[in-house]
């Protein structure tokens, strides 16, 4: 006979293995996507008064914040980027209005559109990114995974395909 202690033991062990296997299976997704850029939704909180969202430190973004800037007053026309980061990981969200952030992993692009501020671009290093097609008034906040650093930067597009390609 199987006694209730018995009962839930075969359950926990049951539930460790198949938990374990499922977090095996994230891991796994997690590892492929690490270095894929991609939109996260945040929480949105839809409230008469007015929406409120939020990220925490690696709660909704997949690092730990080291630094917040954010680029505003950008002229018609303008670009801001083009250069790659050695290290750092960026996320990338419109607070306000609309911008395209346009990438390049060496050999294919990806171009984003953000306009809502309850979703953002996640970055990993090593992409070539430019953000351009700013509408008036757009305000994009950065939250990177580094302080700032000049040296973890690269400025031109041919030494970044070379570092990439050989
Ligand atoms: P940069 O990153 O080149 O701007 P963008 O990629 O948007 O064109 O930064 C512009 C200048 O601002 C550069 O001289 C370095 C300085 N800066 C800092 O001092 N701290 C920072 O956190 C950032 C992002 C830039």
């Amino acid at each position: 006979m199987i006694t209730n202690q018995k009962v839930s033991y075969i359950n926990s062990q049951y539930e460790f293995e198949y938990g374990q296997k499922a977090r095996n299976i994230i891991k796994q997704n997690n590892v492929s996507r690490m270095n894929e850029p991609r939109i996260i939704e945040l929480p949105k909180i839809i409230d008469p008064r007015g929406n409120l969202s939020f990220f925490e430190n690696s709660n909704q973004i997949p690092f730990d914040i080291k630094r917040t800037y954010w680029i505003y007053d950008v002229p018609g026309g303008e670009t801001r980027g083009s250069h790659a980061f050695k290290e750092q990981q960026e996320f990338i969200i419109a607070l306000s209005g609309s911008f395209d952030v346009v990438l390049h992993d060496g050999t294919k692009e990806w171009k984003f559109s953000l306009n809502r501020s309850y979703y953002g671009l996640y970055i990993p290093n090593m992409l070539w990114r430019t953000i351009e097609n700013f509408s008036t008034n757009s305000l994009a906040l950065i939250v990177s995974d580094k302080m700032y650093n000049a040296e973890d930067y690269i400025r031109d597009f041919d030494e970044f395909k070379t570092i990439k390609n050989g």
